[in-house]
């Protein structure tokens, strides 16, 4: 799998097949979609001209697609996949991702008897039908990855998951290093034109925590950029990737396009990722988190994550908190109780 990546999310319509034709131009050979972006026919179409006229073999590009929660269900992941392979007009893909951990029938409701141990025994199905040469999980916490490698007949190939400077993930990195399953980063750059993805239902799928710093903007980045003579958002790339970790940039910018993949003509060097990977410890920020399913058995952010990143937005942390403030106060008062009765003596 190519270390750099496109992005494509938020690449719709006309746009997105011009782009993948200025990305292969540039050296791309490794595209990341979902069912989610909606774009994988215009890629698909980009893909079949560019093989029809030779600039490209199938087997020199490696494609990703993602499985939404209404797809990841073991009755319905084959005609899910088998839907993107139309829509991309090929016969497998490289890679295919469980997009997120929690399914849900297609009007949004909770699938609730589907466990992520399931949702991996159809995956596995799909690996060994050859319909996809890799399969792994994104979105999915660091406990949920340890019930899956309990019990997994073909191992998780990727783990993408979002990661960038203030969101450094070691916990997961380990996790992965440990069982040989390679990380890929979302959202490296911060995520500068991230916007909130409502569904048909009108419930926000995807929403965005506002107000973060700008990563590219922090000012180690500025100075290593200097330092090479490199722009930040160079760093931030060749210092992930010098991590060992993959990165699919997204941009619709030809000149952007080229200077996220310009980064294999220096060498940061291990003082320099040390410095890169010790920002967070300044600076904590998650981006994206999912209101659509926090309520779902299969949610991977836990309690504490919920307070730190999705606060005051998250009506399930209010009311979660409102009874723990409330249990609290009871508790104080009855645990206080003997010693007001010992004073009244
Ligand atoms: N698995 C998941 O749940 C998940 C979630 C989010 C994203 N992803 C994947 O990860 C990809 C990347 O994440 P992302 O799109 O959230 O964020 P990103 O790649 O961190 O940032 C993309 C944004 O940065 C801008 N940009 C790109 N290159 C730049 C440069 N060199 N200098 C300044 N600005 C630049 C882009 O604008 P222009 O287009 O105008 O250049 C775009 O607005 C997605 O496209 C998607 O494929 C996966």
């Amino acid at each position: 799998m190519p270390s750099v990546g496109l992005g494509t999310w938020q690449m719709t319509g006309e746009d997105a097949n011009t782009v993948i034709r200025d990305a292969v131009d540039a050296g791309y050979r490794h595209i990341d979609t979902a069912t989610l972006y909606q774009n994988e026919i215009q890629i698909g179409d980009a893909l079949a001209d560019l093989f029809a006229e030779g600039k490209i073999k199938r087997e020199d590009i490696f494609i990703t697609t993602k499985a939404f929660c209404h797809e990841i269900a073991p009755n319905v992941v084959e005609s899910s996949l088998r839907n993107s392979l139309k829509r991309l007009r090929l016969d497998h893909v490289d890679l295919y991702l469980a997009h997120i951990p929690a399914a849900t029938n297609d009007d949004g409701t909770y699938r609730t008897d589907v466990k992520v141990e399931d949702i991996w025994k159809g995956f596995e199905n799909l690996y060994n039908h050859g319909l996809t040469r890799s399969i792994g999980v994104s979105n999915f916490s660091n406990s949920q990855l340890e019930r899956i490698i309990k019990i997994q007949t073909v191992p998780v190939h990727v783990s993408q998951l979002e990661l960038h400077l203030y969101l450094p993930q070691k916990a997961h990195r380990a996790l992965c290093k440990k069982h040989n399953i390679v990380v890929t980063a979302y959202s490296t750059l911060g995520s500068p034109g991230r916007m909130n993805v409502i569904s048909s239902t009108g419930k926000p799928l995807f929403e965005y925590t506002k107000d973060e710093p700008n990563e590219m903007e922090d000012e180690a980045v500025i100075k290593l950029a200097k330092k090479y003579n490199k722009t930040p958002a160079q760093i931030l790339l060749r210092g992930t990737v010098e991590m060992g970790i993959s990165v699919i940039p997204k941009s619709t910018n030809k000149l952007r396009l080229r200077e996220n993949i310009d980064i294999f003509d220096f060498i940061m060097g291990r003082d320099d990722v040390n410095l890169l990977d010790a920002r967070s410890k300044e600076k904590q920020a998650r981006l994206f988190w999912w209101p659509s399913i926090n309520e779902h058995p299969e949610d991977p952010l836990t309690f504490v994550q919920h307070f730190l990143f999705c606060f005051p937005r998250s009506s399930v942390f209010k009311v979660r908190l409102l009874a723990v403030t409330f249990c609290s106060a009871i508790m104080f008062y009855l645990l206080r109780l003997p010693f007001y009765n010992l004073s009244l003596n």
